[in-house]
């Protein structure tokens, strides 16, 4: 006889490799790269206060919401919605939800690896001393003639795509969990040092201050959709990755108790980043809103100044790609096991094609940094396209679907089974939120961001 209660690709090992697997896929370039410069960008203490309501009231219960789907319907994101629409008697649309959500992930796999390969090889530079006693003025140049070459982007994009590949093609038990579990305490302790070095510098007052104060006429509709759709990406939220660990995830583990500590992780992370960055920002006089190259502009005056900070300097971007990695496993996965039950290919096949497709998708980020710079859409380089529309529209949207489908669709009695919380008012809390909340809070910021608000 079959046993239900697990899923068809096998089970963690524990709820602990669980909680390093689904950091391992919070935890990633959107905390370290990403958060730091669109805080930068959208004007510092405001955003990220905006930022912690928007994981506390939308990001948790929604993800709350997709892991319990994920553990309910055990299977890849569009036959876990078939499947749970069958028991709830819904529409069958509902599937698309998860189609959308691998398509997602793939866009979004596709720029998260180019970014991945700058990490790469800021690996090779601290090796060879290119940041020795550097300044703000020499680490942008090295920053600026880097991303000028496609050549050596299209290099580390690919050495970090067939990275990816292989560590997926040996499946769930071996590849993931294994990597996982070691690479998260080490990045963590590297950046307690960091921060104590940033704590040195004539700076860190100022980028304290930048970071906590809130500024609110620095805030606009957009900085508050941008804050939103950070909050999907960095926990990973909206795309069916988390359902797809939540498929793997035994029947006795609490789901609320295992997001929160997920979520808590995520977020002391993205902080730590800003705690670091900043205040080496307006130490070394450089500018808050410089973009992508942020944290590749600054990080290295820090290795370049600091005694040790050779080692550290390497030490720091591997970790930094190992980060990514357990990162774009996850959201690589969800195509993958689409590929393997929907279209009957075997693991190898289908992580080659999806890595493939995505690696030359990847491209078209990759040229937005140099040849194609000049080629804008509304404005924005193909990179910008794809990073804005994922985040700031598809996440979201998937989001709100999601909270729709756990809150309206799915019936009380399942969530309820599902969630199993201990108390009755923590299951009302949680409904509250994922049935009026979570989908306002989406639907107000997207009506303010196209200025109908
Ligand atoms: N959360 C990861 C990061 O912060 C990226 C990521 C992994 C992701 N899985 C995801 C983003 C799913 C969106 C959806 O770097």
């Amino acid at each position: 006889m079959m046993d239900t209660n697990k899923s068809q690709h096998g089970e963690w090992s524990s709820r602990f490799a669980f909680i390093m697997a689904a950091t391992g896929s919070a935890v990633g370039l959107g905390n370290i790269w990403k958060f730091p410069y669109i805080t930068g960008e959208n004007g510092g203490g405001a955003f990220v206060l905006v930022y912690l309501l928007c994981v506390l009231l939308v990001g948790i219960p929604i993800m709350m919401a997709e892991t319990m789907l994920g553990r309910r319907g055990r299977k890849n994101p569009i036959d876990t919605m078939i499947n749970l629409n069958t028991e709830a008697a819904g529409d069958a649309n509902w599937r698309y939800l998860g189609s959308a959500g691998i398509i997602a992930g793939f866009l979004i796999l596709s720029y998260y690896s180019v970014i991945a390969g700058w990490a790469g090889a800021y690996v090779i530079k601290a090796f060879t001393g290119s940041f020795f006693s550097a300044d703000a003025t020499a680490t942008k140049a090295l920053f600026d003639n880097f991303i000028a070459s496609p050549m050596q982007l299209i290099f580390w994009h690919t050495v970090f795509m067939v990275a990816t590949m292989l560590i997926v093609m040996r499946g769930i038990s071996h590849g993931l969990e294994k990597s996982v579990r070691f690479m998260m305490p080490c990045l963590f302790g590297l950046m307690i040092l960091l921060l104590a070095y940033a704590m040195t510098t004539k700076g860190y007052f100022q980028g304290l201050h930048f970071l906590f104060y809130p500024d609110f006429s620095k805030l606009t509709g957009k900085s508050v959709l941008v804050a939103l759709g950070q909050a999907f990406f960095s926990l990973g939220l909206g795309m069916g990755a988390v359902m797809i660990y939540g498929a793997y995830l035994p029947k006795e583990v609490s789901i609320a108790k295992t997001t929160v500590i997920v979520a808590a992780a995520d977020t002391l992370v993205a902080l730590l980043a800003g705690l670091v960055i900043f205040p080496l920002v307006f130490s070394y006089g450089l500018n808050p809103s410089a973009g992508p190259g942020l944290i590749f502009e600054t990080l290295p005056i820090a290795f370049g100044n600091m005694p040790g900070g050779w080692l550290f300097g390497v030490l720091f971007f591997i970790m930094l790609v190992f980060a990514a990695l357990s990162s774009s496993i996850a959201l690589i996965e969800p195509a993958v096991t689409w590929l393997i039950e929907c279209k009957g290919l075997s693991r190898e096949q289908a992580c080659v094609r999806a890595g493939l497709a995505a690696w030359g998708l990847g491209l078209a980020t990759v040229f937005s940094f140099n040849s194609w710079s000049g080629f804008t859409i509304f404005g924005n380089t193909l990179f910008e396209l794809i990073d804005y529309l994922t985040a700031n529209f598809m996440l979201p949207l998937g989001g709100l679907a999601i909270a729709v489908f756990a809150g309206w669709v799915m019936k009380p009695a399942h969530s309820q089974e599902e969630l199993a919380l201990p108390e009755p008012l923590h299951y009302q809390i949680w409904q509250w939120l994922i049935r009026y909340i979570a989908p306002a809070a989406v639907f107000l910021v997207f009506l303010h961001a196209i200025g109908v608000l």
